[in-house]
């Protein structure tokens, strides 16, 4: 998208740094980046590891697709160019959050390598950790909890990720979670694990 905005003045130079909000916060600001099918269990492991987190004294903040698209992405729909404009925005709060020292937990289908990259290249590659929430097209359609596929199936949503939308399976994911391998108490113990040396060991 151009650039729309000239005669503008940013003072991010006058800021307190970054730095100095985590120091308050005495925590690591990291964007978690969980991607994978509708229904694989994004929405549920971003809860409960906000919960386990915030156990731990951690400030977080969830960003989800579902949500985000009621809001300020609620002009955007499925098309490759609204999907990609929603993670460019979503990007962009990510940067304002970690910037605040928060740490921020993304669940977005995002399902292209090159939507994934965007976000990568916005966020910053030291920051940017991906999670791959892997669950197969069969197993989210079985599980169906908001009922998107019975309808995707029936031709009643089209663009569906997954049927006639693609979905890029990463493959070079930070950490993978198999969601019908494991109960949701197990993958959200996996994914804690994972994360919580990064978040809490300040300067490493
Ligand atoms: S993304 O592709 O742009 O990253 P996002 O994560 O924001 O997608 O939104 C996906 C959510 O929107 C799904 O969990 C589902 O509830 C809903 N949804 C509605 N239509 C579609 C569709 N055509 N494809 C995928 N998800 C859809």
């Amino acid at each position: 998208m151009p650039d729309k905005a000239t005669n503008i003045h940013p003072t991010f130079h006058h800021l307190l740094q970054r730095s100095d909000k985590e120091a308050i916060l005495q925590q690591n600001a990291i964007c978690i980046w969980m991607t994978g099918l509708s229904g694989s269990g994004k929405s549920t492991i971003a809860q409960g590891l906000e919960k386990k987190l915030h156990e731990q004294g951690i400030l977080t903040k969830i960003l989800d697709g579902d949500n985000v698209r009621t809001g300020i992405n609620k002009n955007l729909g499925f098309s490759e160019a609204d999907r990609t404009e929603n993670i460019r925005r979503i990007a962009e709060v990510n940067k304002l959050f970690l910037d605040a020292g928060i740490v921020t937990i993304n669940s977005f289908v995002s399902p292209t390598k090159d939507i994934r990259d965007l976000a990568k290249s916005i966020i910053g590659e030291q920051d940017f950790y991906e999670v791959y929430i892997n669950a197969s097209f069969e197993e989210c359609a079985k599980r169906d909890v908001k009922g998107l596929y019975k309808k995707a199936i029936a031709g009643e949503i089209k663009n569906f990720t997954g049927l006639d939308a693609p979905f890029e399976a990463p493959s070079d994911a930070a950490l993978e979670i198999k969601t019908a391998e494991q109960n949701i108490e197990e993958s959200i113990e996996t994914i804690y694990a994972f994360f919580i040396s990064k978040i809490k060991n300040l300067n490493s």
